[in-house]
């Protein structure tokens, strides 16, 4: 696998990692009407950060070399859907965090509200992440050569990731905290 394609793959992991603890607040939101606000906020403030303003426009700089280089129709047809599903992805998240922001500062939120907009976020999301790499991964491969790639390595390089990255912003530090913790959990409870 390219190294492009190694380090879309891993944003996708690291977001999917993020999604799953969305889920699981989500869940304690749904059955205790209580839930860790704080920390689905900053999940969004990354989400709206990092995936939005830095890993999207990646992929979208990957689909345009493949454009240029002839993708098969099918693929293209899924590259414009992936495009849009971008502009899309960053009005749900947007919402989803104007919500989580509000519900933080102690204004009063609909629960209904909230799980709609953050299960919504998150199904979206995977799904979008899963399609990219069943629908479009392997073609990127075949296609983009040595004339492609370090133009959108150059990308990842200007932009480091705020909270997986070598540095952890201050920002995200009682996030980067809760990820170490659940993955130590998560090891602890399978072995
Ligand atoms: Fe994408
Ligand atoms: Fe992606």
């Amino acid at each position: 696998m390219s190294t492009v394609l190694g380090a879309l793959h891993e944003d996708h992991r690291n977001i999917n990692q993020l999604l799953d603890l969305l889920a699981r607040e989500l869940d304690v939101v749904e059955d205790e009407s209580n839930g860790n606000f704080e920390l689905m906020r900053d999940i969004m403030t990354y989400m709206t950060r990092y995936p939005d303003h830095t890993h999207h426009p990646k992929d979208d700089l990957m689909f345009q070399r493949m454009r240029a280089r002839g993708v098969v129709s099918a693929t293209e047809d899924t590259i414009a859907a992936l495009l849009r599903e971008h502009g899309a992805l960053a009005k749900k998240g947007e919402a989803f965090h104007d919500v989580l922001r509000r519900v933080v500062d102690g204004a009063m939120v609909e629960r209904q509200e909230l799980l709609a907009a953050g299960r919504d976020y998150v199904e979206f999301l995977r799904y979008h992440a899963r399609l990219e790499e069943e629908a479009v991964f392997a073609e990127a491969e075949m296609l983009l050569g040595d004339a492609d790639w370090p133009v959108i390595m150059q990308t990842f390089e200007a932009q480091a990731d705020p909270v997986f990255g070598p540095t952890v912003d201050r920002e995200f530090r009682a996030l980067y905290q809760h990820i170490r913790n659940s993955a130590y959990l998560g090891a602890r409870q399978e072995g």
